[in-house]
């Protein structure tokens, strides 16, 4: 009989990535049957978006949903990028922890290399079937089938066929069934997903077929592919003890610590690992970097909070931008009226760069359509990414939460037809989790975000004050005009003179003058300025 100590040791075992994940699905955001099937979507999307957009190519992206039985479905994406070599297939589609994108500090929707292959596997472990994978790439089309071997975490192709084509067609087609999930049109659903897509890639188009046959198109509003992100050292402030861990122990350049931070990180200088020997004289710069111990990575991020840095570059950061912003949101929401702000790229954790963007539409088919009735909304993007879960721990929709919309014009957030659009661009978006899908409390990227609402609001304010103001006049003009004859008879009833025409026109004439100049021909309640509500306009109305 073993010893019970001995007893509990016979059941050491070990387990591969894939098998976490299959337990910890939810950590991938295959958790609640509306949110896995929106999680497939997006997944393949921010894959194909990628894609083209390191390749310089325009993205035509479709993604057809079809309905197996309850709660089954097949999906399907196509894209036009560059597709997948023969080579990486497997691994690209059926192993966890493997892909392009990997320890980049490059501004790209993917990062871990678990997006794909997280699919494969929720289709295996859902319906028991490989997904099928159709790629076109340099005069050659690929078919064939693949799943995750899930004890070793490895990728099982079969049924490849190899075939040459004239290279005129490219991209990838990527074909799955997936058991318990669900397609709806709720503010998770995958159409919400693909609108929202849409509004932040105005240089993509995009067509779902949803399960009822229905197809819509997002067309592109935009012929250019966004500035290509490039890969950017990182900067000491900013960064974790862990992650110069990471960089260290990856490192194959440098011999010394001392020069592996010298090359590996932007603003450190020969003159900063002097500052730095100086301050650390217990850690030895001159070992190999792969030696570097967590004690000394630990005192090394206390000292670089110590030194005084220049700021980093901010060129990394690559936002939607303001006229982007603009044709996409007139193209999909169509508002009666919509601000844009643009404002400079800013810092958080004295290291780290990012923007943000924030667009106000108002009318038109902004806002949500609850009942019969429109409601406010607040979009949320990193890096062009829609977020639709985890709404309450994101510091985008805390910002927005603490903007007090009376001031602008705005009684009730919450009862407008009004669309607030906001979009954080980073290298590195400070997620509060593995899910992605909200952004941890950063001081100064909820600060920056607060501001650029305002900044929106206040455009928005000008607006819908014109439009009170216009009211206003109108009615009151519509009150004095229709006492004014009677007014007139009585006046000359008083004076006992037969003049009340003749003292009419005089009145009237006095009341157009006053009020007619500003206001249009029509009684009706559309008399609002056209434009955005500028202040050359807001004067002109204030004469
Ligand atoms: N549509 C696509 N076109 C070209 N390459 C792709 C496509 N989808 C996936 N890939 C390749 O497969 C890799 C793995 O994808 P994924 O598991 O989603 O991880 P990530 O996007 O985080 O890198 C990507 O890094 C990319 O190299
Ligand atoms: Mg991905």
């Amino acid at each position: 009989m073993p010893t019970s100590t001995e007893k509990i040791f016979s059941e050491f075992k070990e387990h591969s990535v894939a098998e976490f994940f299959k337990k910890n699905k939810q950590m991938l955001g295959f958790s609640g049957k509306t949110r896995s099937l929106t999680t497939i979507v997006h997944e393949y999307v921010t894959n194909s978006l990628d894609a083209c957009e390191e390749a310089g190519m325009l993205a035509d992206i479709t993604v057809k949903i079809d309905e197996i039985e309850k709660e089954k479905y097949r999906v399907s994406i196509q894209d036009n990028g560059p597709g997948i070599p023969k080579k990486h297939i497997g691994k690209a589609l059926g192993q966890m922890l493997a892909g392009t994108k990997f320890h980049r500090y490059m501004q790209q929707r993917g990062q871990q290399g678990i997006g794909a292959s997280g699919c494969t596997m929720y289709a295996q472990i859902t319906t028991g079937k490989p997904i099928k994978a159709v790629s076109f790439y340099d005069k050659k089309k690929i078919s064939c089938e693949v799943a995750v071997d899930l004890k070793t975490n490895s990728p099982r192709v079969e049924n490849l066929i190899e075939e040459e084509t004239d290279g005129s067609k490219s991209g990838i087609m990527v074909e799955g069934e997936f058991a318990d999930v669900k397609y709806d049109k709720s503010s998770f659903g995958v159409f919400e997903y693909i609108k929202r897509t849409a509004m932040a890639n105005p240089h993509a188009q995009f067509t779902l077929v949803e399960p009822d046959g229905q197809s819509v198109t997002f067309p592109r509003s935009i012929g250019e592919v966004p500035k290509k992100a490039h890969a950017v050292l990182p900067h000491p402030l900013g960064i974790a003890t862990n992650d110069l861990l990471d960089l260290a122990h990856r490192d194959g350049e440098n011999s010394k610590i001392g020069t592996f931070l010298q090359n590996g990180f932007s603003r450190i200088s020969a003159a900063k690992v002097k500052e730095l020997k100086d301050m650390l004289p217990a850690v030895d710069f001159e070992k190999p970097p792969k030696e570097l111990g967590w004690a000394d990575a630990e005192a090394l991020v206390k000292a670089f909070a110590q030194v005084k840095w220049i700021a980093p570059e901010t060129d990394s950061v690559i936002p939607i931008g303001r006229e982007q912003i603009e044709k996409s949101l007139q193209s999909i929401l169509a508002p009666q009226f919509l601000a844009v702000t643009e404002r400079p790229v800013k810092i958080y954790k004295g290291g780290v760069p990012f923007a943000v963007e924030v667009a106000i539409a108002y009318g038109g088919h902004a806002g949500r359509q609850v009942a019969e009735r429109h409601a406010g909304d607040v979009m949320r993007f990193a890096n062009r990414v829609p977020l639709l879960f985890d709404s309450s721990g994101c510091t985008i929709s805390e910002a927005a939460k603490e903007v007090d919309w009376k001031r602008y014009n705005i009684k009730n957030f919450e009862e407008e037809p009004i669309t607030l659009f906001i979009n954080l661009a980073s290298v590195y978006v400070p997620y509060t989790s593995a899910g992605k899908q909200a952004i941890s409390n950063e001081e100064d990227v909820f600060a920056e975000i607060k501001y650029a609402v305002m900044d929106a609001a206040r455009d928005l304010q000008r607006y819908l004050s014109g439009i009170t103001r216009e009211r206003d006049r109108k009615e009151r003009r519509k009150a004095i005009l229709r006492y004014v004859g009677q007014f007139s008879k009585d006046v000359v009833d008083l004076a006992g003179e037969g003049k009340a025409a003749e003292l009419e026109k005089k009145l009237v004439n006095l009341i157009e003058t006053k009020y007619s100049s500003q206001i249009e021909e029509d009684e009706g309640e559309t008399g609002a300025p056209k434009e955005n509500g500028n202040a050359k306009e807001e004067e002109d109305i204030e004469e």
